[in-house]
């Protein structure tokens, strides 16, 4: 077995180029992987070789590195089909250069079995095992179901890609083309942690408890909570998203999992983005299992987890608990995520919680994220039935089980102070109220 893939290996070892003429055609649907996983030496390949491709249809999440597919030059043979914007591809969608696909992150598996009927899956690898299985490493999320789905499938086999298990692997003879690569995975430094997030951390750390399972996605917020939860013990995690937040949590013994009802004293996640510290302690690591995104993020699976307490982030409010967590009015801003898939997930788990905490203001406190109406144009991403815990600086309030002028009332108690009597004037004129 061990030599027999390593004959594959030295078989389907291509450059770039090679890979690009051998396995795309005009006409293809790609699926990109992402995060510190993106192929930028493949994609540099197809951008090379532009003038022999058309049509060709491309998605990804997050795409970090030079984005060649989205160059000018690059309209006439690509169209981008992009789930959640960055700095990069924000403008592009004003200008009408990308496209927005809506989906939510657990979904994204199912969406390659017809909807968009994936060709070609273009991801990271690490490289083989002793018997010849690659690993996606720190992002398995929907690389592993475009995988499972494609006709053709292209790597970068990179040296640097960390070994993690769980549902994380591909034999090499799943792989039709290898391209080897020895680049240093992309870094996210720690986001700066100011007073206010120190203050919502504080208002949602209230909520958990020792032995609680947690889902937090990346920030400076999520990360304030981690340092919130000092004096907790034998907390776990069940997550879209492993930072290094979590990782300090672990080797401070903060985090063990010994709790947790489902894949006790395993931390679960679908990727993971960070330091080089984190990539090198991810690296063959038995307490750290890595999932396709329709595992870790399906509602059904996230609740068998008692006592699951998630924490995400929105944009804006509305005093019914209606939040737009993705969109500043028509200004697509990022994408739905897992936020929906969690939300619902703590709901179903036996003692759960979601808390969607944000600052109570924007801009300099000149706008109220919490407001009469969302932002014309704006789109929910959380349904008031689906939003439960609302945290911020000035507090932490339960709406399930509230009327909508109870919620209403709830909500301004957390507003900024300058922005009180406005919310409560609008209170009053809603529910008719002398
Ligand atoms: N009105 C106008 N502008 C607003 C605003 C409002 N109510 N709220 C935020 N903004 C602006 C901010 O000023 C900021 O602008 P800038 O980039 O020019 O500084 C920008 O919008 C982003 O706001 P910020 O609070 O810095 O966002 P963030 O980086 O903390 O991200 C979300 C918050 C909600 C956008 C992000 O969590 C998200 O995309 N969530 C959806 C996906 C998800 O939850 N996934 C699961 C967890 S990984």
């Amino acid at each position: 077995m061990t030599s027999n893939w390593k004959t594959l290996f030295q078989e389907r070892k291509v450059s770039p180029i090679e890979a690009v003429q051998k396995g795309i055609k005009s006409g293809d649907y790609l699926v990109v992987g992402h995060v510190a996983s993106t192929p930028v030496d493949i994609v540099k390949a197809i951008y090379d070789l532009r003038d022999e491709l058309s049509d060709l249809k491309v998605f990804h999440m997050l795409y970090m590195g030079e984005p060649w597919h989205l160059k000018p030059e690059m309209q006439d043979t690509v169209k981008a089909y992009i789930n959640f914007l960055d700095g990069h591809s924000r403008p592009l969608y004003q200008e009408g250069k990308v496209e927005y696909l809506p989906c939510h992150f657990h979904e994204l598996p199912k969406l390659f079995e017809k909807d968009y009927p994936v060709n070609v899956s273009i991801c990271q690898v690490s490289y083989p095992n002793e018997e010849g299985y690659c690993s996606f490493g720190i992002t398995n999320d929907y690389c592993k179901a475009a995988t499972d789905h494609a006709d053709v499938v292209i790597v970068e086999m990179n040296k640097q890609m960390p070994f993690i298990g769980g549902d994380n692997l591909i034999h090499i003879s799943k792989i039709d083309y290898l391209v080897e690569v020895d680049r240093p995975l992309l870094e996210f430094p720690q986001a700066k942690i100011g007073e206010t997030e120190l203050m919502i951390a504080k208002n949602c750390a209230t909520l958990i408890n020792d032995g609680d399972t947690l889902q937090l996605g990346i920030g400076a917020i999520p990360d304030a909570v981690l340092q919130s939860l000092q004096d907790k013990k034998d907390l776990g995690i069940h997550t879209e998203m492993f930072t290094d937040g979590v990782m300090h949590m672990i080797k401070s013994g903060h985090i063990t999992g010994a709790k947790k009802t489902l894949l006790p004293n395993k931390v679960v996640t679908t990727l993971a983005m960070g330091s080089k510290e984190l990539y090198e302690f991810l690296n063959d690591n038995n307490d750290v299992v890595c999932y396709p995104v329709d595992f870790t993020n399906d509602p059904y699976i996230i609740g068998q987890n008692d006592n699951l307490v998630s924490i995400n982030s929105c944009i804006e409010m509305d005093i019914t608990g209606q939040a737009a967590s993705e969109a500043i009015g028509t200004r697509q801003f990022s994408g739905t995520g897992g936020q929906v898939d969690f939300l619902r997930g703590a709901k179903r788990s036996k003692g759960g919680r979601a808390i969607l905490a944000f600052p109570s203001t924007a801009k300099n406190d000149t706008v109220s994220r919490i407001v009469p109406v969302l932002s014309e144009g704006s789109n929910v991403t959380a349904g008031r039935n689906e939003v439960d815990y609302v945290a911020t600086e000035y507090g932490i309030v339960r709406l399930h089980g509230l009327s909508l002028r109870e919620r209403a009332e709830a909500l301004v108690s957390i507003a900024h102070p300058k922005f009180r009597p406005m919310l409560t004037e609008a209170i009053k004129k809603r529910f008719h109220i002398a």
